[in-house]
């Protein structure tokens, strides 16, 4: 038998599909698990203080009430974790941190019993707003992940103070919140030996596995986690979060299997979000438009306690060959909870920035911007002076341009009309990393086909479909007789569906692990520890150009995106069904980031506030009308043998400043804050007319 490499999937049709349309698929809290009970958090309702005394005594004698946990009888674990030592402190930093959990013998009992729990605080001063002037910004010694927090090259002021055009400005973004379908959710029991297993919703079993062993401190070995299906996660489930830790500790407590799951308003404080981003950008340019200097500075918080520098500058260094360069990030840390991925972390906000920049000096320039993006291409990564294993913007740009009807646009703003609307169109570049990170993978031949064995994450992508394509097409056989077994921490260690990372890392162990059973007949295992360590040499990265049409409302504010278009180089395409929906999925939620979503902070409470899906608003059908995504024929040889560069997060980079360029060409508005909302929109209008 030969080996046939890695081909393209022809249906992608998903191999569970039959299982999650009839029910069949279980999600985290769906395990039947006989004699259950269920665990509801107490959260501190300040954001800055001391815990004092816990008082359970009315709480226990409500009905159904098993146990009360907290720091009063419950603080010997956590480790060094700082977010998941969940009642091994006394401080509260952060308003909905954890201080208990009641455990009922129902959902409804547990929760009437937490608001039953008396806590006595001591409140401290919180502070909860990001301010450009605020007076704690401080510079982290690197900014996520690993990377270098302040770069540049050349002379920038001089770069500034030459160039024939420049321009500056700043761009906010504001606290968002990832929402995956399924909300985070896990139970937990213990067996008679000691061993803890975790149904949990997660991007990861292994990583999640170890970090729930390590904050209850036991054996790796005595802990496994189950996560065959998962609703979603865009970053919200990469990291372990609280439900899970007291799923277990309250499981240990009682000796019961105990069932969590959090609201959605819960998910606002417990699961992560992204920071705000204040962003100042200046660029320079000749007068034929080659940058001579670029500057992106950004501002955004972390906690307290819990560092999180978010990369928001980093596609600042990757995308265009200027003459000189500056990027730099300082943080605040404030009284919230810790910041955590969200999709495209740093790319998201920072293209936004980035990309509104370049469309304000196309307009000083009078120069198209598909022109000024494309003649600032860099030879080399402008930041390392990397070859880029490939790069195809300019080729995105010009098939945008065709695929959108871009030719002959009229760059004059706020004069197209479309009955009360105002007509406009807006493009922007996007970028994301290409990465891989070490993977294990089992293929064995069993009863006639084969089966895969891998701990990866399906999170709604179709991993399980475009694994199991990827070891038929290295064995030669028929995907039908390959079997995936993904979503179990007991199998090959594996790391996240995370980072756009998922394919090229799983796909890599799971092409050596067939090629080796290729060789042996039976049997083959893989670990790709030593050639991912050998990944160094060029700078590889996803690139992609958007378009936008929009119609703005000039009474009302409202703005519409009949039409957005993407085209994408992300190496090869493996799986063209499933690749469209993650394209279609992160414009989707690019469009989201752009126009509605945005989670309030109350500075006087200290709080995340209108936390819930009636008022975070997110993209839905009728937002969407027509968004099409496509892709050039590229294959980058250097990353992995599947040659594609990852497409999950690509696709939210670069959008919100597509639309947000659009609504300028429509409007001769520039609203520099998202999101672009109806009140925004109407004040920058009154401000132009003194109003
Ligand atoms: Mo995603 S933010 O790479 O989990």
């Amino acid at each position: 038998m030969t080996s046939t490499g890695i081909g393209t999937i022809a249906n992608g049709h998903r191999v569970e599909g039959t299982e999650k349309v009839t029910g069949a698929a279980r999600y985290a809290y769906e395990h039947p698990v006989p004699d259950a009970v269920y665990a509801y958090p107490v959260q501190a309702p300040l954001a800055s203080g001391m815990i004092g005394a816990i008082d359970a005594a009315e709480a226990l004698a409500m009905p159904g009430v098993i146990a009360v946990l907290g720091g009063h009888n419950t603080n010997s674990f956590g480790g060094k974790n700082f977010e998941l030592s969940l009642f091994n402190r006394t401080e509260v930093t952060y308003r909905g941190q954890l201080v208990g959990v009641v455990i009922a013998d129902t959902l409804e009992n547990a929760r009437a019993a937490a608001a039953a729990v008396r806590v006595d605080y001591s409140p401290g001063e919180h502070d909860v707003v990001l301010r450009a002037d605020h007076p704690g910004l401080y510079r982290p010694d690197k900014i996520n992940p690993g990377l270098p927090t302040d770069t540049g090259y050349g002379d920038v002021a001089a770069g500034l103070a030459g160039a024939a055009v420049r321009i500056a400005a700043t761009y906010t973004t504001p606290v968002q919140h990832n929402n995956p379908m399924e909300p985070h959710a896990a139970i937990a029991s213990w067996d008679s030996g000691g061993v803890l297993t975790v149904y949990d919703s997660t991007q990861g079993p292994t990583a999640d596995r170890d970090t729930i062993a390590d904050v209850l401190g036991v054996d790796p070995e005595r802990v496994r986690v189950v996560s065959p299906h998962v609703g979603g996660g865009f970053g919200s489930k990469g990291t372990t979060r609280p439900h899970a830790i007291i799923a277990a500790i309250a499981a240990r407590a009682t000796g019961r299997p105990v069932k969590v799951a959090l609201t959605r308003q819960q998910m606002f404080t417990l699961t992560g979000h992204r920071t705000p981003t204040i962003q100042h950008l200046e660029l320079g340019a000749t007068a034929d438009g080659r940058l001579t200097a670029v500057a992106h500075d950004v501002i955004e918080h972390t906690a307290s306690r819990t560092e999180f520098a978010e990369q928001t500058a980093a596609c600042t260094r990757v995308m265009y060959g200027a003459t000189a360069m500056r990027t730099t990030h300082r943080l605040a840390r404030l009284n919230v909870p810790a910041p955590s991925w969200m999709r495209a972390p740093g790319e998201a906000p920072g293209m936004y920035a980035l990309e509104s920049a370049m469309d304000e000096l196309a307009t000083a320039l009078g120069m198209d911007p598909v022109e000024l993006r494309i003649i600032n291409e860099p030879a080399t990564e402008p930041e390392s002076g990397l070859p880029f294993s490939s790069r195809n913007l300019a080729a995105c740009l010009r098939e945008g341009t065709e695929r959108f009807g871009w030719a002959g646009r009229d760059p004059r703003p706020g004069i197209r009309r479309r009955g009360r609307w105002l007509v406009g169109t807006g493009v922007a570049a996007s970028t994301y990393p290409a990465r891989r990170r070490p993977s294990r993978a089992v293929a064995e031949a069993v009863d006639g086909g084969y089966e895969v064995r891998i701990a990866a994450a399906d999170i709604g992508t179709g991993a399980r479909t475009a694994l199991g394509e990827i070891a038929a097409s290295v064995l030669g056989v028929d995907a039908a007789r390959v079997r995936v077994v993904l979503g179990y921490s007991a199998l090959p260690d594996a790391p996240l569906a995370g980072g756009s990372m998922g394919t090229a890392s799983w796909g890599s162990a799971v092409a050596a692990a067939c090629e080796a059973l290729l060789k042996d007949g039976t049997h083959g295992i893989a670990d790709t520890t030593q050639e991912v360590a050998e990944d160094a040499g060029w700078a590889r990265h996803s690139f992609g150009a958007q378009f936008a049409e929009v119609l703005v409302d000039q009474l009302t504010g409202e703005v519409r995106v009949p039409r957005l278009l993407g085209v994408f180089a992300a190496g090869r395409i493996i799986s063209p069904v499933l690749a469209r929906s993650q394209f279609i999925g992160g414009m989707t939620m690019g469009l989201s980031m752009a126009l509605f979503e945005g989670t309030a902070v109350d500075a006087s409470a200290g709080a995340f506030v209108r936390t819930d899906l009636a008022q975070y608003h997110i993209a839905t059908c009728a937002d969407v009308p027509d968004v099409q995504a496509f892709w050039i024929d590229e294959t980058d040889p250097h990353l992995w043998p599947g040659g594609g560069k990852g497409i999950g997060e690509i696709g939210i980079t670069g959008t919100a400043a597509a639309i947000g360029n659009a609504v300028y060409h429509a409007t001769g508005r520039r609203v520099r804050d998202l999101p672009i909302t109806p009140a925004k929109l109407l004040a920058a209008e009154r401000r132009r007319t003194g109003s």
